[in-house]
């Protein structure tokens, strides 16, 4: 692996170098114009840290906990799906990443490695699942019994993809998984796991979510998935106080703010300016996790201050599986690591409750002044 790569954005343009084309587009794209795309991160760089002074910071602690379980930093690994296209090892790579961190790793329904592989390569990881629920119900509650088996901590219900967004490159490229990798949690069943494969003359993922998945879902479905498991259910994709409020009244147990990476519908709020509205209507009720376009310890910073709990990253461990499999994977996360560390020292924060709300404002406030 390249060693001057000293911060994500060195992985992401490597990244691009190295990808081939048809999936270095998929894991880029947003939306239709990828307007939402660019303005999460530039409406991340519009909150500015307010940072304090003399405040004994020689000891720092990054350590906090999700939904119970302790972790050595604030932020984890959001599901990516196909992540074999980045590197061989694929999602393997991320969970044994993660668990060398000692943070949460969530594994795509759409993986191209399966629940138990992921177990069987990385029994250490802190391991959620991403659930989307298919038309037949039978093939949810199976991924449900699967991932409560091989010991899986959490279910992360991805709310906000009744079908997936208009990527125009995908649609260009007509997008389809290379012919050596599958949808592996489907081994014995050949649509589910193969008919990405395959494109009808658009986006391959596009028309295999269209066929498979169940576009008529209501809150009363997230009744029904807490009716057949008894581990915390994650809604992730919300971004309204509304939303946040349903989800919690549904049995959820945390809320996570997303825009998918800004791959569903164009034109939605940044994630960080959606945070605080979440935050405020949960009112502490339940944990809030965030992603969406964070990609420096600074990042990370403003949202623990804007009350998550946690913050997630997807492209950044793409780019680092790309760039260098498990060792790129662990190399983003250790920096990103280091930068948080750095921006709470130099912030006068020495643990992450010393992160509060008033340590960042909106930079229209010194233009009022
Ligand atoms: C996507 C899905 C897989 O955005 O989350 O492509």
């Amino acid at each position: 692996m390249n060693s001057k790569l000293v911060c994500v954005s060195d992985f992401e343009k490597e990244a691009h170098k190295l990808l081939p084309q048809n999936a270095l587009d998929y894991y880029r794209s947003g939306a239709t114009q990828e307007i939402t795309l660019q303005e999460n991160k530039e409406a991340i760089n519009r909150w500015y840290i307010r940072p304090r002074f003399l405040r004994d910071v020689s000891n720092r602690n990054l350590k906090t906990s999700i939904l119970g379980h302790k972790v050595n930093v604030p932020f984890g690994i959001a599901p990516t799906a196909m992540q074999k296209m980045a590197a061989p090892e694929g999602e393997n790579a991320s969970a044994k990443a993660a668990a060398r961190i000692g943070t949460a790793f969530t594994l795509s329904t759409i993986a191209t490695s399966s629940i138990e592989e992921i177990v069987a390569n990385s029994p250490n990881t802190l391991r959620f699942f991403q659930l989307y629920i298919y038309k037949d119900r039978n093939v949810t509650s199976n991924l449900v019994k699967r991932a409560e088996a091989a010991g899986y901590t959490a279910l992360v219900l991805t709310v906000d993809a009744p079908e997936f967004g208009i990527r125009r490159a995908d649609v260009r490229n007509k997008f389809t998984l290379p012919p050596h990798l599958r949808m592996a949690n489907f081994q014995t069943d050949d649509d589910k796991s193969n008919l990405v494969n395959k494109s009808a003359g658009g986006s391959g993922i596009n028309e295999y979510v269209k066929s498979l998945f169940d576009p008529s879902l209501t809150w009363n479905d997230v009744k029904w998935l807490k009716r057949i498991t008894n581990l915390p259910i994650v809604l992730k994709g919300i971004l309204t106080g509304e939303d946040a409020i349903l989800g919690q009244n549904a049995g959820a147990s945390a809320i996570w703010v997303s825009n998918h990476g800004a791959r569903q519908v164009d034109g939605v709020p940044p994630s960080i300016e959606a945070l605080p509205e979440v935050v405020k209507a949960l009112n502490g009720q339940c944990e809030v996790y965030v992603d969406g376009g964070f990609s420096q310890g600074t990042d990370i910073f403003k949202a623990l201050a804007l009350g998550a709990k946690m913050v997630f990253l997807g492209r950044p461990l793409l780019w680092g599986l790309a760039c260098g499999g498990e060792e790129g994977a662990y190399k983003v996360l250790e920096i990103l690591q280091k930068e948080l560390e750095s921006a709470m020292a130099l912030s006068g924060c020495a643990t992450i409750d010393d992160i509060s709300q008033d340590m960042v404002i909106r930079k229209e406030h010194y233009s009022r002044l």
